[in-house]
């Protein structure tokens, strides 16, 4: 589990900033995803930045045939964020599915992207590389344009975003300002990207952690399949422990895990470690992530055993998110002259 930058706080002029960010619900979250965008979620959050988080769940079927156990992995990105700090009464957490005039937003937003500018998309060429399905269906094909139809229905000034993200946002950068351009200035702010140094956690075999190569520790794992998952990271033989992430990414990536979960220096354990070798390294990893996440799993087992609570969080994000949908559809229309504004 290689980390291979520290996190720094964001800059601070976030308050008041409307931010707009998701997760597909494809299983639960895991600890890249904690360290990599949740924690800085909750910063946001604490700054005074005001939050929409979409459970993307039309997005799911943009690299598989059919989503899979949808409602369960909806609900466990939600259990995911509420235990890790996201407060639904400030921020607001909806499903895609859930607000209507959101996603006919694509419609009038695919008029103004090309096929040439979606086929050039690295992203999007990089998803279609790594997806599950034979051809490329034309949802795979246009999804960064429903992703700007997330980022503009709600106006986001800001969106948190890692580097292979970008493109993404330049569309989204790119339908605003051109709308702006054909229907009228100012409806929709350019979307800014913040951009995260928060670290990027390897997996356990020592590629990018992912719930799709099953090389992630969840974060609602147990102690005891942490440990499993923990002892069975790549490492390497020699017995002495040092902080060298590129000659020993393995032993790297796990002090740095330790490090993040302690608030200390990777070196500093590593020098603790000495001759201790990959076993006692891995024990105090594993003990570093049950302890931090103790408090965190217990609020989530907590949330995951009432179900109607987190449907009804969701439900009300969907009549926070529906109301801004609506009007910004509304203006889009009378913006567009479109019949049904009249
Ligand atoms: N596509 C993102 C992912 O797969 C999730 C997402 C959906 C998102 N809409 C977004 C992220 C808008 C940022 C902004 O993780």
């Amino acid at each position: 589990m290689t980390t291979t930058t520290r996190h720094h706080e964001p800059a601070a002029d976030v308050a008041g900033r409307r931010v707009l960010t998701g997760d597909r619900p494809t299983g639960p979250l895991h600890l890249g995803h904690y360290f990599g965008t949740l924690q800085n979620r909750v910063r946001l959050q604490r700054q005074g930045a005001e939050l929409f988080v979409v459970v993307a769940d039309y997005q799911v079927i943009t690299d598989r045939d059919v989503a899979d156990r949808l409602t369960e992995h909806s609900e466990g990105l939600v259990a995911d964020y509420l235990a890790t700090g996201l407060d639904p009464d400030r921020a607001t957490i909806f499903a895609h599915s859930a607000v209507p005039a959101l996603n006919q937003l694509l419609l009038p937003f695919l008029s103004l992207v090309s096929v040439a500018e979606l086929s050039r998309n690295p992203t999007v060429k990089d998803e279609i590389a790594h997806s599950r399905q034979s051809a490329v269906s034309g949802l795979m094909f246009t999804y960064p344009v429903h992703q700007a139809a997330d980022i503009l229905f709600c106006k986001a000034g800001l969106v948190p975003v890692g580097q292979d993200q970008l493109p993404h946002l330049e569309i989204a950068r790119t339908v605003a300002r051109r709308f702006n351009e054909r229907y009228g200035e100012g409806i929709f702010p350019a979307p800014e990207a913040l951009l995260s140094d928060a670290p990027l956690l390897l997996g356990t075999d020592g590629t990018k952690m992912s719930k799709s190569r099953g090389n992630a520790v969840p974060l609602a794992a147990d102690e005891d399949e942490t440990a499993r998952l923990i002892r069975a990271a790549r490492t390497d033989a020699d017995r002495r422990i040092t902080y060298d992430p590129a000659g020993r990414p393995g032993v790297a990536g796990l002090l740095l895990l330790a490090a993040l979960c302690q608030g200390r220096a990777p070196e500093q354990i590593a020098e603790e470690t000495g001759d201790g070798g990959a076993a006692a390294l891995k024990r105090t990893v594993t003990e570093a992530v049950n302890e931090h996440l103790r408090p965190i799993r217990a609020r989530r087992a907590e949330l995951a055993a009432d179900r109607s609570y987190l449907r009804d969080v969701l439900r009300t994000g969907a009549e926070r998110a529906n109301a801004v949908a609506d009007a910004t559809l509304a203006e889009v229309r009378v913006a567009m002259g479109s019949v049904g504004s009249v």
